[in-house]
């Protein structure tokens, strides 16, 4: 078994697939990791700790995809639609891809993989369920994201966090609201609250209620029925207009006292909610900061450029992208962890690999395979008709590729 580990290509990735650490539980299973030259510099992890923990480096990026039987990436088709033309060309037949591919958003690059003949996993669709939890990148990017908000919130604020009591007079805590409580959202009310803000919090899902209370936060309770908000695997449902609407009536006095708004409120595979239209904006003070962590999906504020920084109505307003790719060591080494999971629940002691379609991991990420789109949502996303015999292509399966 040779796994492959080309350098991330997308413009500002700055993560790599697996730290060393995580090469070395794949050596130690006899497992060839083919890793690219200085695809781990930009996370802090140089050449060198990949050659200590038994991967072979090479030069060539085309050698990689040619030997591996699976290749491991961060942005992978789908999600990097800006330059993998030529690595889609390399894949071949039998091959396995893992990575995310924002297959929502992105569902013909699994179409694309299939024709190839090769198998891809998207690690974004890995089920929320315990046993899963060390697998799913999603949340682990988005602690990550949710904790720099707070810290790009704070550095664009003209303000401190804590309160201070100097010889130069009492300086008020700042005044900081979260809104879409999910991983990111709780993470960034316990930054925040560290910091020593005032911390308010708002969710769509009542169970959310009783997670900001735990961080040490306030939850705010807006008078909306919100009970059919949570659908499956614990996401938010989309909100009807008319829901949307009368929540940011009763927002708008609640965010005209904010000093820093972090949003992270996010649909799978749909546009963002707005929650902070233009006139909310106007409401608020000069100087005050919002952070949109939902900017690339459309934003939750009417006013978010992605990408961008703009200054509206006194108000500075952040449309980060790529948030984890910031913080690329840590995000690098708990990304890493999540595929070293998923790897070893599809190989086998002797490093073979072995796909269970039985098992609802292998099942829920497996997105191409044998020339065709298995996943019966992504069938859907695609306009394709429904398998009519799975069982031909979901039976366990052995393929013996160990050396
Ligand atoms: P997400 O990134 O999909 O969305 C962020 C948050 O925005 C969610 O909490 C959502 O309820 C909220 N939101 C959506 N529309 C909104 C609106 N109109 N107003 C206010 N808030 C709105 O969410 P994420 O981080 O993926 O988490 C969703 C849930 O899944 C959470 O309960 C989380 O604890 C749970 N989860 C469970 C896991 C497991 O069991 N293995 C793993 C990770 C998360």
């Amino acid at each position: 078994m040779i796994i492959g580990i080309p350098a991330e290509i997308k413009t500002a990735e700055k993560r790599v697939a697996m730290s060393p650490a995580n090469v070395q539980s794949l050596s130690d299973k006899g497992v060839k990791v083919l890793f690219q030259t200085n695809a781990g510099d930009a996370a802090g992890y140089p050449d060198a700790l990949y050659t200590a923990a038994g991967a072979t480096i090479s030069t060539d990026r085309a050698e990689i995809f040619a030997q591996a039987d699976i290749i491991l990436q961060v942005q992978s088709f789908g999600s990097n639609n800006e330059n993998s033309e030529a690595d889609l060309a390399s894949l071949r037949s039998g091959q396995l891809v893992i990575g995310m591919m924002d297959p929502l958003a992105s569902p013909q690059a699994a179409q694309a993989v299939a024709e190839k003949g090769a198998t891809a996993i998207a690690l974004e669709l890995v089920p929320r369920i315990s046993r899963a939890q060390s697998m799913d990148v999603l949340s682990s990017m988005a602690t990550l994201a949710g904790y720099k908000a707070v810290l790009m919130g704070a550095s664009a604020a003209p303000r401190i966090f804590p309160m201070l009591m100097t010889a130069a007079g009492t300086l008020q805590p700042a005044r900081v609201l979260i809104m879409g409580v999910g991983v990111a959202g709780l993470q960034a009310c316990a930054t925040a609250k560290r910091l020593g803000a005032v911390v308010e919090a708002y969710d769509v899902r009542p169970a959310a209620r009783e997670q900001i209370i735990s961080v040490g936060a306030k939850p705010v309770e807006l008078d909306l029925d919100t009970g059919e908000s949570e659908g499956a695997g614990g996401y938010a449902k989309a909100q009807g207009e008319d829901f949307l609407k009368r929540q940011r009536e009763l927002m708008t006095a609640v965010v005209a006292e904010q000093d820093i708004i972090i949003t992270t409120a996010a649909i799978p595979g749909a546009k963002s909610p707005i929650l902070v239209t233009e006139d909310m904006v106007k409401a608020m003070k000069p100087g005050s900061v919002i952070v949109d962590l939902a900017a690339e999906r459309g934003g939750n504020c009417d006013l978010t450029e992605q990408g961008k920084t703009v200054v509206a109505h006194g108000v500075t307003i952040l449309g980060p992208e790529n948030v984890p790719s910031e913080l690329a060591y840590h995000a690098s080494q708990m990304y890493g962890k999540n595929m070293q999971t998923l790897l070893e629940l599809i190989l086998d002691e002797e490093g073979n690999l072995n796909l269970d379609f039985n098992d609802e991991i292998v099942a829920g990420t497996v997105v191409a395979h044998k020339g065709e789109i298995p996943h019966p949502h992504m069938r859907k996303l695609l306009g394709l008709p429904e398998l009519k015999a799975p069982e031909s292509k979901l039976e366990p399966e052995t393929e013996a590729q160990g050396e």
